[in-house]
This record gives structure tokens, C-alpha cells and sequence, in this order.
């Protein structure tokens, strides 16, 4: 007899190939890029530094950092068609269908779209990583009725994002913040998103085609619009005594709680901690022990009732909340940081590619004739 093929569903504990950009150790709750420690990077470095890391392998040196810096500073203006395809989305869309848009339009208005050399690929990633900023900050202003912002080319990445967001730099603690949250969203190995970006990469479709598909998978609720769904959370609950109440409810509707769980991980997410400490600073500099007590109740009943940890979203939900950024913006500010990911490990697949094809079992009707 012909032996079942045995099927994965969600290719859970499929090693799919190998990487070099990101370690994620599940056992040590540790996640290394290119071999750094992140809470080490997310301590000492700028975001530039952290994204010219995963893209060559080493940190800059202070030349190759300012010729990096250099590059993106020229390009950090809404080029006029981009604003343009901005504009004809409605604001009834959602934010990530406007990045989306945006992306499509800068890839296809880019006359070295299909040129896939090394150093034509590392000058698109440069260009959205200075141009999805610009995307998001005008989007979230065009609904606010607030005017574009120009870029500032005196600022850092970091400042400059916000400038352009709110029409001024905020305090140094909430700069930090943010820095640090682009940081830890940067990387984490074959998630559904790279994946996606690997598995298009593999056709030899071009680097934007990669990068709108994996924004695509990282809007789902399950990935990357878990951020936005724990302030819905928050929201929905109130006060942080009825966090409780509500999470017995929640579960005994056999509702997926927003920002708690993980594939890979499974006794804790490495970045919480980090961005947890993060968190506890913009929580005292705004004054919001409310905002505290909701989430230490939350995740206190959650850990007692199932054992399933935060990841990542739960503290960077709130994080963005107190910088002011809309609930509907936070996963496009994942996107700014996880663009310099996706465009690391296109790069990757795209040095030693094998096109991505597995194969399925059917379970359809036998054979049958007309
Ligand atoms: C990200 O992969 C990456 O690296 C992703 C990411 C990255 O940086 O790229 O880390 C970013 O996507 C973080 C995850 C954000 N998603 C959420 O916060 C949504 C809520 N979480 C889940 O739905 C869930 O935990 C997943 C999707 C994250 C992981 O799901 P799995 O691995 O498919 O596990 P599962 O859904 O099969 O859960 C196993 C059990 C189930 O119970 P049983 O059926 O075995 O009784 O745990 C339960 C689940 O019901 N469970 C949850 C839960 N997460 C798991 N129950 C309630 N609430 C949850 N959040």
C-alpha cells in the first residue's frame, strides 16, 4: 500500500532553507541579527546602522554609515505621482492598502524595476526605506485633514519619520521609543511576510513585487495587524479592572487574544522585554499609570488562564497609542522597519535561488469521465 504523504499544515516545524540575516532561538528566547544580540543593537544603535546590518552582513563603518545616510536623506520627499496614487485611495481604505498602493506606484514608476543586480536591489531598498516613511506619515495627516509635512534633511531617520508625522520632533524619550520599536520589528526569520517575499523572489519577479506581497501578508490580524488589534482591544476592555471580566468572556467565546501567542516561540517573545521597558517610559512620560494597569491586568489573566505569552504587539500597540500615532497606522510603522527584513533576505534568496514550489495532496473526488 502507498504510504500517506505526511502534510504540515502551516508548514508548522518545516525548516523551508537557511538564512544568515536572523537567528531566532526559541529555547533561549534570543534573537540574533547577523549574529548581534537585538536588545544589544536595540541599545547602542541607530536604525540606519541596524538596516545597513541585515543588508551587508556587518555594521557600517562612520563612512559607509554617512554615505548610507546620505543616500536616503535625498530621497525622503512624496514624489508627486506617489502622493497622487495616495490620494486616490479613500480614507475608507485601510492605511495598509494605501502603503500597498504606494509601493506598487514607486515600484512601477522606477526605471531600474527589473534590473536585479546586487547593487540595483540595495539602492530600492535604500529608496523605500526613505519613501515609506513619506507614505505613511502624509496618509495618516491626509485623514487627520492636516497638510503634507516636507522632510527635514538635518534630521535622523528616527526624528525625521516623526517630524514628518506630527509637524515637529517630540520629546527624546518618545524618539528613543520609537527608535527602538523599528529595531526589534526589523527581522525575525522566515515569518509569513518574508516568506512571502522569498516565495515571489523565487519566480524572479522584481524586488517591489516582493514588497507589496509581503505588506499584503502582513496586514492579517494573525501577523502584523495583531499592533493594531491589541488597541482594540484596549479599547473595547476600558479599564483596567474589567480586564478580567472580559478575558473570561473572550476566551469562553473562543476568541484568539491579540498580541498573545507565537509559532516559534513558546515561552516568551525574546523582543517584549525591550520593548516592554520601552513602553514604561513613555507610560511615565505621558503620565498614563492607566494605560499600565490595563496592561499588567491583561497580560496577568491571560498567563494565569493559558500560559500563552505577549509577543512583540502586545507592548507595541500601546507604545505607538502614547506617541500618538492613529490605531489604523501601526502596522505601516511595521512595515517601515520590517521593509529593511524583507528587502535583506530578497537579496539572500536572490543569491542562491531555487524557485519555491511544494507540493499538495489531493483530497478531491477520484478520477471520474463525463
Ligand atoms: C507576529 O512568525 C513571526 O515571527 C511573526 C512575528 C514577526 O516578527 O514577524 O513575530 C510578528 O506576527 C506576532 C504574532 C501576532 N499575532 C497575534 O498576536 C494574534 C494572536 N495570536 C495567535 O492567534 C497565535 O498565537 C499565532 C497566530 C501568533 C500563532 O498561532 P499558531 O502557532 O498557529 O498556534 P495555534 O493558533 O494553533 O495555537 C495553539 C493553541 C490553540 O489552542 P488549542 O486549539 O491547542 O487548544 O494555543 C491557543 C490556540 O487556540 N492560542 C491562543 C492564542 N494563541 C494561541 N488562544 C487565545 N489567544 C491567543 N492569542
Amino acid at each position: 500500500a502507498q504510504t500517506e504523504p505526511e502534510i504540515r499544515k502551516g508548514l508548522v516545524g518545516v525548516v523551508a532553507d537557511a538564512t544568515a540575516i536572523s537567528k531566532v532561538n526559541p529555547e533561549s528566547n534570543s534573537l540574533l541579527y547577523r549574529g548581534y544580540p537585538v536588545q544589544e543593537l536595540a541599545a547602542r544603535c541607530s536604525f540606519e546602522e541596524v538596516a545597513y546590518l541585515l543588508w551587508h552582513g556587518e555594521l557600517p563603518t562612520p563612512e559607509q554609515l554617512s554615505s548610507l545616510e546620505a543616500a536616503g536623506r535625498g530621497q525622503r520627499a512624496l514624489a508627486d505621482n506617489v502622493r497622487a496614487a495616495v490620494d486616490l485611495v479613500p480614507t475608507t481604505a485601510h492605511p495598509m492598502d494605501v502603503l500597498r498602493t504606494a509601493v506598487s506606484v514607486i515600484g512601477a514608476a522606477d526605471p531600474a524595476a527589473e534590473d536585479s543586480s546586487p547593487q540595483a536591489n540595495l539602492d530600492k531598498s535604500v529608496r523605500l526605506l526613505s519613501q515609506i516613511p513619506a507614505v505613511v506619515a502624509y496618509d495618516q495627516r491626509r485623514r487627520r485633514g492636516q497638510e503634507l509635512v516636507p522632510p527635514r534633511e538635518d534630521l535622523g531617520y528616527v526624528e525625521n519619520f516623526l517630524h514628518m508625522t506630527f509637524g515637529e520632533v517630540p520629546d527624546a524619550v518618545v524618539v528613543d521609543a520609537f527608535r527602538v520599536s523599528l529595531i526589534l520589528y526589523a527581522e525575525h526569520s522566515f515569518n509569513a511576510s518574508t516568506f512571502t517575499a522569498r516565495v515571489i523572489t523565487s519566480t524572479l519577479a522584481d524586488l517591489y513585487s516582493a514588497v507589496v506581497g509581503a505588506i499584503g501578508a502582513l496586514k492579517g490580524p494573525l501577523h502584523g495587524g495583531a499592533n493594531e488589534a491589541v488597541m482594540h482591544v484596549f479599547e473595547e476592555i476600558g479599564d483596567a479592572e474589567k480586564a478580567e471580566a472580559w478575558l473570561e468572556q473572550a476566551l469562553a467565546d473562543k476568541r484568539k487574544i491579540m498580541g498573545f501567542g507565537h509559532r516559534v516561540y513558546k515561552h516568551g517573545d525574546s523582543r517584549v522585554p525591550t520593548m516592554k521597558a520601552a513602553l514604561d517610559t513613555l507610560v511615565e512620560h505621558y503620565d498614563r499609570p492607566d494605560l499600565a494597569a490595563l496592561y499588567d491586568n491583561l497580560e496577568a489573566a491571560m498567563t494565569s488562564r493559558k500560559s500563552i505569552l505577549p509577543n512583540l504587539d502586545y507592548p507595541s500597540g500601546p507604545a505607538y497609542h502614547l506617541m500618538g500615532f492613529d490605531t489604523a497606522t501601526f502596522t505601516p510603522l511595521f512595515v517601515a522597519a520590517r521593509v529593511t527584513g524583507w528587502t535583506a533576505h530578497i537579496m539572500e534568496q536572490l543569491a542562491d535561488n531555487a524557485l519555491i514550489r511544494p507540493l499538495s495532496a489531493y483530497d478531491g473526488p477520484p478520477e471520474r469521465h463525463l
